[in-house]
Formats: C-alpha cells, structure tokens, sequence
C-alpha cells in the first residue's frame, strides 16, 4: 500500500523557556483557585525543564525544541533506552494503523513503519523542523507507509476512529494542552485501540533526566483516566522509562 505524504494545517503558540516550585506548592495553587473560574490548568514559578503551566498538580515542561534533535539520534539511545525491546513490546499487526504522536525526527516512525507493511504511520508533531528531518529519513529508508502530520498544540489531528495503537514517547509530559490533545487522541482511536504512553521514571532518582520531564506510573494513570482512559498494562522492564498502555474507557 502507498501514501502519499501529506501536511495538514499548523497552529502552533510560541513555546515557553522557563525554570519551578515543588508539586505540593502547585496543587495548592491550583486548589486555591475558586472552583467557578478555574480552567484545568494553572501556573507556578517555572521549575527546571518546567513551563509554569500546570496541570492535575504536575507542572507541564517545556517543549524539547528542534535543536535537540542530536540528542534524540544519538547513537547510545538504542543501548541507554533499549528502544529496541520497546518495539518488541508493543502489540502490532502488520496492517495496523499506527499514531507516533510528537515524533520528533522520526526515531520510531520508521521502526514502526517497518513492522506495518501493510499499515500506516501518522507521525504528527508540531515543530516543522522536525518533521522536515522525519519526511526526510523516510524517505532516504524508503517508508513509503509514512504519513508525516504538522500538528497543533491542542488537537492531534487525526480522524475519528482510525488508529489502532498510539505511541506517545517522551512526548506527552511537554504537551501545553494536554486535556486537549488526549480528548482529541480519543475520539481518534478505534474502540479497542491501544495509546502507549513512555515516559522516563519520576520514582527512580537514578535517571538522570530534568524533573519536569519526568513522569510517574500513578500521575500519568490519573492524567489519562481524567481523559476518559482506562489502563491496561504497566511495563518496567525498560532501564528508564514507564510503557503505559491503555485503551478508551467509555
Ligand atoms: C522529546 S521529543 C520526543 C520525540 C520522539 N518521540 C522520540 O522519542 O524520539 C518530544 C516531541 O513532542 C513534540 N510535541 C510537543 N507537543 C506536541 C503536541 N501537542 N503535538 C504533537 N507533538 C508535540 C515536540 O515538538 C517534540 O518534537
């Protein structure tokens, strides 16, 4: 089967660059605010690697901007991460419709694109640098499967129940909107369709990753049951990150 690749409109916000408080501090902000004026998100002091926007007591981080792409294709990630075994665990069929959602340059897109010959890949992001370097590894590897997707910040872009598996790596804990885009991945999901999240282990002190990139197992459940998300699976066997796997719930 063959694609065409295609764009789909951009709206995209400036990122915000900032520096936090403690979650303690911000779940009392955000409870401190009347409960007739408040929005689901709040704001505190930026922390480190933090936007000052937050959301469910967490503090949001700030986007990783393109120039970070070196960090993404460095050539230990596959060692650090074990980005190998991640593949290995997720439930693929070969004609599977698959979202990599903040795909950055493609790391996975292309793994994925290979194990769905007769499927396809939305790779959405909202940096168009990355998803130039994207377009571009598919098809210097001839993934013909690839449908590179220019999102926004509040609305993944997809149609309505068309995806099979979502994976979502590294990408969800700097999403400005994530009410948003998780309502929207929603809808878009085929009714047994399953969203991956990885995020790398707020409980282990031992990853060296900032803070505000960091998620724990019982914060991201919290965050996607709030979304209409029932989990499924928790996988730890990978040296950093939490696999979290779920599936619609209502
Ligand atoms: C840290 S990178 C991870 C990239 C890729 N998943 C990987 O692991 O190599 C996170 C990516 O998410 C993207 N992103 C942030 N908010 C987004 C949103 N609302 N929709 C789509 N992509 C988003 C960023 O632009 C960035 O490229």
């Amino acid at each position: 089967m063959t694609y065409n690749f295609l764009h789909i409109a951009l709206a995209c916000t400036s990122l915000s660059l900032c520096s936090c408080g403690d979650r303690a501090d911000i779940a009392a902000k955000e409870s401190a605010v009347p409960l007739e004026v408040a929005s689901v998100y709040g704001t505190c002091a930026p922390g480190d690697g933090g936007s000052g926007k937050t959301y469910m007591g967490r503090e949001i981080a700030e986007v990783m901007g393109h120039t970070g792409l070196d960090w993404l294709e460095r050539s230990e990630r596959e060692q650090e991460e074990r980005t190998d075994l991640l593949m290995r665990m997720l439930p693929i069929r070969a004609s599977d419709a698959i979202a990599d959602i903040g795909a950055g340059s493609g790391y996975f897109t292309t793994r994925l694109a290979r194990l769905v010959p007769e499927g396809v890949v939305y790779a959405t992001d909202i940096q168009p640098e990355m998803l130039a370097v994207l377009e571009q590894r598919a098809r210097d590897e001839g993934m013909l499967n690839v449908m590179p997707m220019l999102g926004k910040i509040d609305d993944c872009g997809l149609e309505p129940n068309s995806v099979d598996l979502a994976l979502l790596v590294d990408a969800y804990h700097e999403f400005s909107h994530p009410a948003e885009m998780m309502r929207t991945l929603r809808a878009a999901m085929k009714p047994e369709g399953i969203v991956v999240l990885v995020e790398y282990r707020l409980e282990d002190e031992t990853v060296a990753i900032k803070l505000r990139h960091k998620m724990s197992a019982a914060q991201a459940k919290a965050e996607m049951e709030a979304a209409g998300f029932t989990s499924v699976k928790t996988l730890d066997e990978l040296p950093q990150q939490h696999v979290l796997l779920f599936k619609r719930s209502r």
